[in-house]
């Protein structure tokens, strides 16, 4: 195809460099939002009297043909085209003729991208917001079933006091909700339409930008033409926020990892979501949860990338900025692929609350309540901790527990123990007793379970 912009050079390039200059495979994926804008374009140019009704109107059918050709599998998107905006244009040209050639008016590819890659975005958040809700409603389905499994919650990865699974899984709600808000919030910010401020400094014609951001569903206009075409905080804001979900969800994913192995042994993922070895028959593999771990990297390199490549960039476009839309596009790409497999291997896992619960036995989880035990007789803090610790060494030199450890043996240490002790330290107690705001309780995870339902509702 010619180019649209020959004229003052040939348009003759050297192949590869007119290849390497192509953004067709990445761009044409915004083709909808760059034929609503150039719609709403025409319309906006036809209501201030710049285009003829009679070109508008040619305009808008050749457009509409387009986007029914294209769904229809009729037309394809020419994959040797520059760019999908001027992929649009030379179609709607050759098949309108001359009113084709008028769209262009008081608009420029620079004003023309920025405005679709956010209305494109905008719809990709929509898409990650109601994923990232699913994967909530299944953490809050799973705690609800796992809200009295009692299990080691952990620091250091050592055994330190009793959680439950239920409330496990709510920490990962919790962080949800919170990628949940970052989303929307960046995504508000990004709903201000950057079209009209044409290639850098605005335009002679008697354009209304209020009208035509309208059209197309923005909140705003961008104030400030060169801001306008040169803003792409919204691709680093998404960025940001879509690597702080990668990193929920490696985290979770390492849980997983960690809780299917043989020395765990809490969960048991569906063979829907494992795979097996080639030479160790016995072998059931957390591929997914290892391939969430492992693709996080490429969302940060993402954010990473896109910073690098605004830093340093003078006003307003340069084609530098070509570069972002690989970037977010493959952010997002990763990020939905991840959860789409995520929610449902949480939705599927069997909880093997046996194991949840001998792991909770051994540990010695229970040694800080025994140590508030002693407080509750009188003893300071400090005191009891270091009791309890030199107890703990003694439980851990005969190969015994806290729970089976004799009265003689804890009367030795303190005449403040008495057969009470035994009942402070049931795990079941230990857990029940943490009644403190936001604790491992099953009602204080019944309470957690209704704030994020109610979030996602
Ligand atoms: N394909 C270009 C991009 O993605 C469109 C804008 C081109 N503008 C220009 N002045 N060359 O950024």
């Amino acid at each position: 195809m010619p180019k649209l912009w020959s004229g003052m050079t040939s348009g003759a390039m050297d192949e590869a460099a007119e290849d390497f200059n192509r953004s067709i495979r990445v761009d044409s994926r915004m083709v909808r939002e760059d034929i609503a804008g150039s719609i709403a374009h025409a319309k906006m140019l036809a209501a201030q009297a710049v285009l003829s009704p009679e070109d508008a109107e040619a305009i808008v059918a050749g457009l509409e043909g387009i986007l029914s050709d294209i769904d229809a599998g009729a037309l394809q998107i020419d994959p040797e085209a520059e760019d999908i905006h001027t992929f649009v244009e030379q179609t709607l040209t050759a098949r309108v003729g001359e009113p084709g050639k008028r769209l262009h008016t008081a608009r420029s590819r620079n004003d023309q991208v920025a405005l679709d890659t956010r209305m494109y975005l905008r719809g990709r958040v929509e898409t990650t917001v109601g994923l990232l809700k699913e994967l909530m409603r299944a953490l809050c389905d799973r705690a609800e079933e796992a809200k009295s499994m009692v299990m080691p919650g952990y620091t250091h990865l050592q055994r330190a006091q009793p959680v439950t699974m239920g409330h496990h899984l709510m920490a990962y709600a919790m962080m949800a909700s919170r990628d949940l808000g970052r989303l929307t919030d960046a995504a508000k910010r990004m709903n201000v339409s950057p079209i009209g401020c044409c290639a850098l400094a605005g335009t002679t014609y008697p354009t209304d930008r209020q009208y035509e951001a309208g059209l197309l569903g923005f909140d705003a206009v961008a104030e400030n033409s060169l801001d306008g075409v040169s803003d792409r905080d919204f691709c680093v804001e998404l960025a940001a926020a879509l690597s702080l979900i990668m990193t929920h969800l490696s985290r979770l994913s390492e849980e997983l990892i960690l809780w299917s192995s043989w020395e765990f042994k809490f969960v048991r993922l569906s063979d829907a979501y494992s795979t097996g070895s080639s030479i160790m028959p016995q072998k059931k593999n957390p591929d997914m949860a290892e391939l969430t771990r492992g693709k996080t990297g490429r969302v940060y390199g993402d954010l990473m990338a896109l910073l690098t490549m605004l830093k340093g960039l003078p006003l307003a476009y340069n084609k530098d900025m070509q570069e972002d839309k690989e970037l977010i596009f493959d952010a997002f790409d990763t990020v939905d692929a991840c959860l789409t497999v995520t929610t449902p291997m949480v939705g599927t896992m069997t909880f093997l609350p046996d194991n949840m619960r001998r792991a909770a036995a051994a540990g010695f989880i229970n040694a800080t309540d025994l140590a508030d035990f002693l407080v509750g007789k009188g003893m300071p803090f400090r005191t009891a901790y270091k009791l309890t610790g030199e107890l703990v060494a003694e439980c851990t030199a005969k190969g015994t527990t806290l729970e089976d450890l004799p009265l003689e043996a804890y009367r030795a240490k303190s005449e403040l123990f008495d057969a009470d002790l035994y009942d402070a330290i049931n795990i079941d107690n230990c857990l029940l007793r943490r009644t403190s705001y936001g604790g491992p309780t099953p009602e204080s995870v019944e309470r957690q379970i209704k704030i994020i339902r109610e979030l996602i509702k």
